[in-house]
């Protein structure tokens, strides 16, 4: 899809993927604690997903918390979850008004139920809405990924409703926990790290990358039409010549 911005005829990017990163740096920087710098990095998820919906971005996969950040200290991880039980509880509004759906990806069975039963009812109310479906990625690490979508396939092959022969890259694909979506076609990484944390290893195969050294909490609308700019002065090629 194109778009006309500030004059520029863009090609829109139809799926974002976001690593959400600098958290904590964006709070160091203002002498307050780090969740502080998460209780923003949330509400700014909300501020993106209405800016990217308005310039017609149809899916966004944003990293919230991967299988790694347990190791984090308790104090910010129970910190983190109670941030997220909030703003579990008040995207509801939001979403409505937003006509948005969202969804989580990653391995729910650590999560605690409270937060388990948020996501299934933010889900449940938001799952025929016709605006931009907002995939947040929980206790999500892409090899924990696959290897769950594997012993899935696995398991099916060995009671005998899957043949070994019909396994392909879109039956794989499909059983990922990403299945319902298009792979991303852009991928933004704030706060300057140069990596991919474990984050859609698979999904990302021919994405391109943006990264940016601003943090996630200072990522406003501006930033996304420089990040969709930068996807536009690419040649996509997808192995062809
Ligand atoms: C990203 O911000 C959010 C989470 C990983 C939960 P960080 O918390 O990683 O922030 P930095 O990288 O320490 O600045
Ligand atoms: C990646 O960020 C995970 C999320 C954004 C949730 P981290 O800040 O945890 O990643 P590393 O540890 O720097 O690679
Ligand atoms: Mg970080």
């Amino acid at each position: 899809m194109e778009k006309e911005i500030n004059g520029e005829l863009l090609q829109i990017p139809e799926h974002i993927a976001v690593i959400l990163d600098g958290n904590g740096r964006w709070a160091k920087k203002r002498g307050m604690p780090r969740n502080y710098g998460h209780l923003q990095g949330a509400k700014n998820v909300e501020k993106i997903c209405i800016d990217a919906g308005e310039l017609g971005v149809k899916y966004m996969t944003v990293y919230a918390f991967s299988t790694e950040n347990w190791k984090r200290s308790t104090e910010e991880v129970s910190g983190i979850m109670n941030i997220l039980r909030q703003y579990l509880a008040s995207f509801k509004t939001h979403a409505r008004r937003e006509q948005l759906t969202v969804r989580v990806i990653g391995d729910r069975s650590r999560l605690a139920d409270d937060i388990n039963q948020l996501i299934d009812e933010l889900w449940d109310m938001s799952k025929d809405h016709q605006g931009l479906t907002l995939s947040i990625a929980l206790n999500y690490g892409s090899r924990d990924e696959i290897t769950r979508a594997v012993r899935r396939i696995a398991a099916e092959a060995q009671d005998g409703s899957l043949q070994p022969e019909q396994v392909n890259e879109t039956l794989l694909s499909s059983y990922l926990d990403t299945g319902y979506m298009p792979d991303p076609d852009l991928l933004i990484r704030t706060s300057g790290e140069l990596r991919l944390s474990n984050y859609l290893l698979w999904q990302l195969a021919y994405t391109e990358f943006y990264f940016t050294d601003v943090f996630w909490p200072d990522f406003n609308r501006d930033e996304l039409i420089k990040a969709i700019r930068y996807y536009n002065e690419r040649d996509r090629r997808y192995g062809g010549v």
